[in-house]
């Protein structure tokens, strides 16, 4: 069985996704979700899933990436996670923690990879005039946005759309993805998977 942590950072939805498709004959099960925030939404919802929780405030290691990094290797370990998934985990994670878990990191983000690695993805999107916009999953390097990519999912710009408008018709793509990517890596399978 691949035991999965899920770092979060904010409502939880991505992270709920692939937690209710772990079950059955999928190879995953989630054993962790940690966050960063204290306040996070998604804690809760983790909670009501029975899936035990744990919070790293970054706040309390300013300037400090480091000891932040070693608390939060302290309880990915402690569960003995084997894959970390990032949903909606709003750190930049340092090169020498990415190391430790070589390809056993996804992370999903709001764009079409290579497009508009970062924030405001959405914003960006429209900005440029893109008739289409996305989200991937990919495995996350050192290069912030930039790993091999796993997944993609397209939806078309409409006129009229605002970040608002985009963010909210991509959220549910990006439930479809993140899991059918999670359960692709399980089985052994990185090809890309385009929805
Ligand atoms: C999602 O849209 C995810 O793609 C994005 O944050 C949101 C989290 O929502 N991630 C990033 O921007 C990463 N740079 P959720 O907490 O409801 O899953």
């Amino acid at each position: 069985m691949i035991r999965v942590a899920i770092l979060i950072s904010g409502s939880g939805s991505n992270m709920e996704a692939l937690v209710r498709s772990m079950t059955g004959d999928h190879p995953a099960r989630p054993v962790l979700v940690l966050s960063n925030v204290p306040a996070a939404g998604g804690l809760a919802k983790a909670e009501a899933l029975d899936v035990p929780v744990h919070t790293v405030d970054h706040r309390k290691y300013p300037r400090d990436r480091r000891t932040f990094e070693v608390e939060l290797r302290r309880n990915v370990e402690n569960m003995q996670s084997d894959l970390i998934c990032l949903a909606g985990f709003m750190r930049i994670l340092t090169a020498d923690f990415i190391a430790g878990y070589e390809g056993r990191i996804l992370n999903i983000h709001p764009s079409l990879l290579p497009k508009y690695r970062g924030l405001d993805t959405h914003a960006r999107a429209l900005a440029a005039g893109d008739a289409e916009h996305g989200c991937t999953v990919h495995e996350v390097t050192a290069d912030l946005d930039d790993g091999p990519i796993l997944g993609q999912a397209r939806l078309p710009i409409e006129p009229g759309d605002t970040p608002e408008s985009l963010a909210a018709r991509l959220l549910p793509l990006e439930h479809r993805l993140y899991p059918a990517v999670l359960r692709r890596v399980a089985d052994g399978n990185r090809e890309p998977l385009y929805l």
